[in-house]
């Protein structure tokens, strides 16, 4: 039964696209298990650079059954836009399946996100969210009034449950100022419309993996977001809605914790950290400056300009162990070339008291003053170098120390967006694995 979790070990854009695609390759199915369309993956092969918010990144493989599974929360428009840009790349997206169970992103969700963050804003407490309505939606699901992807082959089977709906959350647009409105007829009349369009994806995705499981197909499961986005180990109230750790792919995916072979953690050589919330590492100087300029950090969703900051190893060791890590994918280490001496915070001065553990609020991390341990930087460009032995002795020093600090392997580096630049370290390939018989 082999499953692979690839997951997130910052504050997102890890280069989880980079890394699933790379992967998709040697596997037989691709799986989204959380989060909407506030994540941001992009996937570079020759002149193909695409950006998906929905599709999983194994699209461009045409062997890969891609699954939205029932944790991802769905906005129609957005999935149904995506489909169309693919098509018209000439992608073939016969092979997409959602689930029946995944909640839906309805309009007045998207405008409750952005009402309720312009409201935050003016106590200067906004959470800087994608404004995607990701937030809303998850709220509706835990409260059970939500609707789901399956909701749209029969919405007239539903037509009270919209009515109801529509109606809090109208009033909840109300109690935030704004003015935005929506009827049940209007959102009956458009799940109609998306159930036509979608009906051929809409599928039972858990029967459709543990079928994969069985027959020893390995199944990929491709995390949004980050570890320290996640709902329940973030740094609240600056996360998502969801959970991104590897739990959560048994929880969204629809696999159980022993059919899980191996968790792969994705992270870059550096730090970012788009919207509000503590951030220790973060560079406001020119190094900062450089870094987001040559690592083209502007967020795939929204836009906005990533915070950038040293590479912290104390969220590291936490995420290692709340994920149980098996092996890492370290992306992005070519945007370090140039700079002479590189930081990586060991741990934090907080209120005179050096501390190593991640701390559970958001308010002492803000107090947190990073303890850095300095590494020799290397000037010279390493996009082109595909061999350990050929990347500068001091790139493999500083490689060793993040490996060190995090305690378990680093399998593969990468040196650029592209699927071929990238270092094989210590990566066994999948398809070599022998399958579990059923
Ligand atoms: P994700 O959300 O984790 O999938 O990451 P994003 O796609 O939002 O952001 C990562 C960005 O870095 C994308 O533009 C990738 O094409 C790019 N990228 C990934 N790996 C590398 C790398 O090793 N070097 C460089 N220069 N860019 C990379
Ligand atoms: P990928 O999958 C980086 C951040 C937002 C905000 C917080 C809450 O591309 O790594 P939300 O819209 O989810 O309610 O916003 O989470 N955020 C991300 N940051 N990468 C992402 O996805 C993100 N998805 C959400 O910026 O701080
Ligand atoms: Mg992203």
């Amino acid at each position: 039964m082999p499953a692979t979790i690839i997951v997130g070990l910052q504050w997102g854009d890890e280069g989880k696209g980079k890394t699933t695609d790379l992967l998709a390759e040697q596997v037989a199915m691709v799986v989204r298990y959380q989060g909407g369309d506030n994540a941001g993956h992009t996937v570079v092969s020759g002149d193909e650079v695409l950006k998906l918010h929905l599709v999983p990144s194994g699209i461009l493989y045409s062997h890969i059954v891609s699954v939205i599974g029932p944790g991802v929360v769905v906005n129609p428009t957005t999935l149904i836009a995506e489909l169309d840009m693919l098509a018209s790349r000439g992608i073939d997206t016969a092979r997409l399946r959602v689930s029946a169970s995944a909640h839906l992103v309805l309009p007045f969700h998207v405008a409750i996100d952005r009402a309720r963050e312009a409201r935050l804003a003016g106590d200067g407490a906004a959470v800087g969210t994608t404004g995607r309505g990701v937030g809303p939606a998850y709220a509706d699901r835990a409260s059970r009034i939500g609707l789901r992807m399956g909701d749209l082959l029969e919405p007239t089977a539903v037509t009270a449950r919209i009515g109801r709906l529509v109606d809090e959350r109208n009033a909840e647009l109300a109690r935030l100022g704004s003015d935005e409105r929506w009827s049940a007829a209007d959102i009956g009349e458009a799940m109609t419309a998306w159930g036509a369009r979608l009906r051929p994806h809409i599928a039972d995705t858990t029967a459709l993996v543990q079928g994969a499981l069985r027959r020893g197909d390995h199944v990929l499961l491709e995390g949004a977001q980050g570890t320290l986005l996640d709902l329940d180990h973030g740094t609240y109230p600056y996360v998502t809605s969801s959970s991104p750790v590897a739990g959560g792919a048994c929880t969204g995916g629809g696999i159980g914790p022993l059919q899980v072979d191996e968790v792969l953690g994705v992270m870059k050589a550096y730090a970012t950290r788009v919207g509000a919330g503590p951030f220790p590492t973060e560079l406001t100087d020119g190094i900062g400056e450089s870094i987001a300029e040559r690592g083209k950090e502007y967020g795939t969703t929204t836009g906005r300009r990533r915070r950038v900051g040293w590479f912290d190893a104390v969220p590291l060791r936490y995420a290692v162990a709340v994920n149980s890590i098996s092996s890492i994918m370290l992306n992005k280490l070519d945007i370090l070339s140039g700079i002479e001496s590189l930081e990586l915070c060991v741990a934090y001065e907080i209120d005179g008291r050096r501390i190593a553990d991640w701390p559970s609020s958001a308010e002492v991390l803000a107090r947190a003053r990073p303890i850095y341990e300095s590494f020799e930087g290397w000037l010279e460009p390493i996009h082109g170098v595909r061999t350990l032995a050929d990347l500068p002795e001091t790139a493999r020093r500083y490689v060793t120390g993040l490996e060190e600090l995090a305690g378990v392997p680093i399998v593969l580096v990468s040196v650029g967006p592209e699927r071929t630049q990238t270092i094989e370290r210590a990566w066994r390939p999948m398809r070599h694995r022998p399958a579990i018989p059923a």
